[in-house]
């Protein structure tokens, strides 16, 4: 047996103690976007620094920042010609509502069939796992030939708010030659992906403010406007029948899709039956002119995220509530901002908002959750790919993702270093949705291809 079947068998002989160590990890709610679970946060961390620590990772630490701490470490392999990767993850995980939608309790592992099924399983627990294994796996059963530090965060499903000045104020420690991140996942069981463009994020909440208390919609209706009213005429007006987003000048900056990219998506085969199949839609709804992989990929969007007003419990209540909000994002491409989405959004509702209401915009992202699309021909990418063909025995596909990873862009503009995005998930994961999950051949196939990849990486791959 070669190194590399020899750490794959190690894994093998294994297999109940890491899915033990990985139900362990998943049981710890580290939901970023709730105060109330920020010790949870520090759990997490910790348990991913006691894991590095055992690998024998040096300098291990949670670095501070603003909200939740990043894990850290590094490991030479004593030669400085090899080159320096630095395996990017997160610890923390989207909120598990709706809670009645679940079939089982969300942090509390459980396997069904051939899949694991919790909150962070796929996103990206499971992820974490798969590389934390692999060193484990190499490391325990001969040694590793590249250079490796670590950057575990907590903030990634809220955006990364702390992520810029934390990358401006550790520059140094986080020089490296490339990022691996495997937060993107795979095109399906049968064929990985390697992705080359994630779009960028700009969240916002519009609040309306009618009447300064709630009204008996007898005693005054017909003398005020309802705040969901204007809300909703507000919000229908943002996309128009031909899928088409009515911010002024909201496509003015969005670089065009050329002629062979659109070729490459074509050649994905995710066609409207595909999408139809993944959303249980009866039909596609989308900017018209455009296919659906590429309105997911390489065009801008807008979404409703929630919406909220007035009476929503059971029976009638007769009220004209007196203010009304809604959740709203956009996903952008190069070369869209979010600074310059919310300046259209504030020109919009400006423009569009009756007499006789209060409104306000709050801003839940940053500037710096910026699109992010690199070259797919990076030569880094190319052992990662090959490290993915000696396991599923096909090679690759290029592709943009429409999901968002803050990080990718901010480490390219202030360390300069680009990212070979990939991972194990999968579309149907239902991730960010109840009952999550993770496939488990995906897991084990996950863990392999890093053990080839750590093999491959410390020489030039073609
Ligand atoms: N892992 C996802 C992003 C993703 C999923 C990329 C699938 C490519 C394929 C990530 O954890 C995520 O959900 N990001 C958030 C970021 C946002 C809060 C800034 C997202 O996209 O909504
Ligand atoms: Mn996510």
């Amino acid at each position: 047996m070669n190194q590399i079947e020899i750490a794959i068998k190690y894994t093998e002989t294994n297999k109940d103690a890491i899915i033990e160590k990985f139900k362990s990890f998943l049981s710890i709610p580290s939901i970023s976007a709730d105060p109330e679970h920020k010790d949870d946060l520090i759990t997490a961390a910790k348990w991913v620094q006691d894991y590095l620590d055992r690998l024998g990772v040096s300098n291990t630490a949670l670095l501070p920042t603003d909200k939740h701490p990043v894990v850290y470490g590094e490991y030479s392999c004593g030669d400085e010609t090899k080159p320096t990767i630095l395996i990017y993850g997160h610890y923390d995980v989207q909120p598990p509502d709706p809670l009645d939608f679940w079939e089982s309790d969300p942090f509390s592992a459980r396997i069904s069939g051939n899949r694991i099924y919790a909150r962070g399983s796929s996103d990206m627990k499971g992820q974490i796992m798969v590389f934390l294994t692999a060193i484990e796996a190499i490391k325990e059963t001969g040694s590793l030939g590249v250079n490796l530090k670590f950057m575990i965060e907590g903030e990634e499903e809220i955006g990364s708010p702390s992520i810029e000045s934390f990358l401006e104020k550790h520059k140094q420690l986080f020089k490296c030659d490339f990022v691996l991140n495997l937060d993107a996942g795979s095109l399906s069981k049968t064929q990985p992906s390697i992705v080359y463009g994630l779009r960028g994020l700009a969240y916002f909440e519009i609040h309306i403010t009618g009447p300064a208390h709630d009204l008996h919609s007898g005693l005054f209706g017909g003398v005020v406007r309802n705040p969901i009213q204007v809300l909703s005429e507000l919000l229908s007006g943002l996309i128009n029948a031909e899928g088409i987003i009515q911010l002024p000048g909201f496509y003015d900056d969005v670089l065009p899709i050329s002629k062979h990219e659109k070729n490459e998506m074509a050649k994905l085969g995710l066609d409207d039956t595909y999408f139809r199949a993944q959303t249980g839609v009866a039909s596609l709804f989308g900017e018209k002119g455009f296919s659906p992989i590429e309105r997911v990929g390489a065009r801008p969007t807008l979404d409703v995220n929630g919406i909220y007003g007035g009476f929503t419990g059971v029976g009638p209540k007769t009220v004209i509530p007196s203010r009304a909000m809604a959740k709203l994002s956009t996903r952008l491409v190069p070369n869209q901002t979010p600074k310059k989405v919310y300046e259209q959004l504030l020109t919009y509702l400006d423009k569009n908002m009756p007499d006789g209401v209060k409104w306000q915009v709050k801003r839940l992202s940053g500037d710096s959750e910026t699109p992010y699309v690199t070259d797919p021909n990076n030569v880094y990418a190319r052992c990662f790919a090959q490290a993915l063909k000696s396991v599923w025995h096909v090679e690759p596909i290029y592709q943009r993702e429409g999901g968002s990873i803050p990080i990718a862009s901010n480490i390219q503009n202030i360390i300069g270093a680009s990212s070979i995005l990939s991972g194990f998930g999968l579309p149907e994961d239902k991730i960010h949705s109840p009952n999550e999950s993770m496939d488990l051949d995906m897991f084990w196939n996950g863990i392999k291809t890093v053990i080839y990849y750590l093999n491959l990486a410390g020489e030039p791959c073609n």
